[in-house]
């Protein structure tokens, strides 16, 4: 049984993203996911103001926002800026009601790190689509530090224990999410909790905790990488500006490849080299992706993204470079239907576990817009139209699964096809990138 969100509430909204004309001009993008969410988190266990600008204002991150209020933090805008009180490592309260997760598989898992270690009790709901997902994969190492779950799968409740037990957890996922559970649940942890990566992933946690003040290193040993967090830590506020969100550029940055005519500057882009490799495997495939202005916001490094239309070729992308574009493929595979040749992705096991399962997604989705696609086990296998547009048209009809990267993905493809493609439901875009419609609308004008 799945809790209801606003996703399952009232009538899908479809929509026909119609064949666009040349994007050009200037925009700028919301703030970075991951960014956003742990600003929320961390300000709400230093002792004191954080203040945060360009705080992505997506569902996903108001569900954290709303969680942590629940667990005693005052979060408010005002203007521009947004403040949060937080309660201190270790004071989090105890929730009146269960947390609604929403759509947003990133608030669940560090949600339940943070619980872990304090002497609270929580329950957890989320849409039809998070209930699906794996959530085994935090509750087992967590349930290994002392906290107790009543399931792997959303709606579940969750007892912390305090104090918890420290302990050293190798990744057996590429995965910052559950990375970020096992440190987050450390912060009150008296002792040191490591995580192994044998495989690096996005390190917004590793950053930004630093950044808060607590003792947190990295260590290689072996060739792996080894985070070290000692507790209990104690946070202190911070100013934080957002950078713009790579995985949100990637959708204008492929949508400018592909259109004729089109010469696009995306502002103020978060390039950090674990969330960069979409725009790195463009380039690979001839894309026109230039890096002006390059400069550091909130500790990441930051440029403005000008891409032109250009002709793409298709590729083998290389396994090692999937943690660092993990939700990127879905735009991916869009280029890549329309370069010259064949793209070969693999090692993508991940994707059937996000928020729909993006392989199956995509290729049923761009297999009804008339693209030449093979779905593999890990991976798909693209026969690109030599820059021709896709076909698009009545039959195109995309089921997005609640999941907003497909719809987005599948809105790009829209606007470089010869017919436009069906949506079946825009909603979801709202999770990640509220005002992708109007961005887009007001560019294609
Ligand atoms: C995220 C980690 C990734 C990513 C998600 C955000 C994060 O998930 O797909 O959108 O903020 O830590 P996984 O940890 O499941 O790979």
């Amino acid at each position: 049984m799945s809790h209801d969100t606003p996703h399952d509430l009232g009538a899908m909204r479809p929509r026909r993203f119609l064949p666009s004309g040349p994007l050009r001009g200037r925009i700028r993008v919301p703030g970075d996911k991951s960014i956003s969410h742990r600003s929320l988190m961390f300000g709400a266990l230093a002792v004191g103001e954080t203040r945060v600008t360009g705080l992505l204002e997506g569902e996903d991150v108001m569900a954290t926002a709303a969680a942590l209020r629940a667990m005693g933090a005052t979060i408010e805008r005002e203007d521009d800026e947004w403040r949060i009180h937080g309660v201190g490592v270790g004071a989090l309260l105890q929730p009146q009601a269960p947390l609604d997760m929403g759509n947003s598989g990133t608030s669940t898992r560090l949600l339940m790190g943070l619980v872990a270690s304090h002497p609270i009790t929580a329950q957890f709901v989320g849409d039809a689509s998070l209930s699906r997902r794996p959530m085994g994969r935090v509750t087992e190492p967590l349930s290994r530090m002392g906290a107790e779950f009543d399931g792997t799968t959303l709606p579940l409740t969750e007892r912390g224990l305090c104090p918890a037990i420290p302990f050293e957890y190798r990744l057996p996922v590429a995965s910052a999410q559950v990375k970020s559970a096992v440190l987050l649940a450390g912060l009150n942890t008296a002792g040191v909790t490591s995580v192994i990566e044998p495989v690096p992933t996005r390190d917004h946690t590793e950053r930004m905790l630093k950044g808060f003040g607590a003792n947190l290193w990295v260590e290689e040993v072996n060739g792996e990488r080894v985070i070290r967090l000692r507790g209990e830590a104690e946070l202190k506020p911070q100013q934080i500006e957002v950078p713009g969100d790579p995985s949100s550029a990637a959708f204008f940055a492929v949508a400018a490849l592909v259109v004729p005519g089109s010469e696009l500057t995306i502002e103020n882009v978060g390039l950090n080299p674990t969330r960069a490799g979409l725009f790195e495997v463009l380039r690979q495939m001839g894309g026109h992706i230039e890096e002006l202005n390059r400069r550091e916001v909130g500790g990441e490094p930051v440029a403005d993204l000008l891409v032109r239309h250009s002709p793409l070729t298709g590729i083998e992308v290389d396994p090692a470079a999937a943690p660092g574009m993990i939700d990127e493929f879905p735009i991916l595979f869009v280029a890549a239907s329309m370069a010259q040749g064949t793209t070969t992705t693999s090692c993508l096991d991940e994707l059937r576990v996000k928020e729909s399962d993006r392989l199956a997604a995509m290729a049923a989705a761009l297999t009804g817009s008339g693209a030449r696609v093979q779905e593999r086990k890990d991976g798909l296998v693209i026969e690109g139209t030599g820059g021709e547009p896709l076909r698009g048209g009545a039959n195109s009809r995309t089921k997005t699964h609640l999941d907003h990267r497909i719809a987005m993905s599948m809105a790009v493809a829209g606007l470089a096809s010869r017919d436009g493609v069906e949506v079946d439901d825009t909603r979801p875009i709202a999770t990640s990138f509220p005002a992708f419609e109007a961005l887009l609308d007001g560019l294609a004008e």
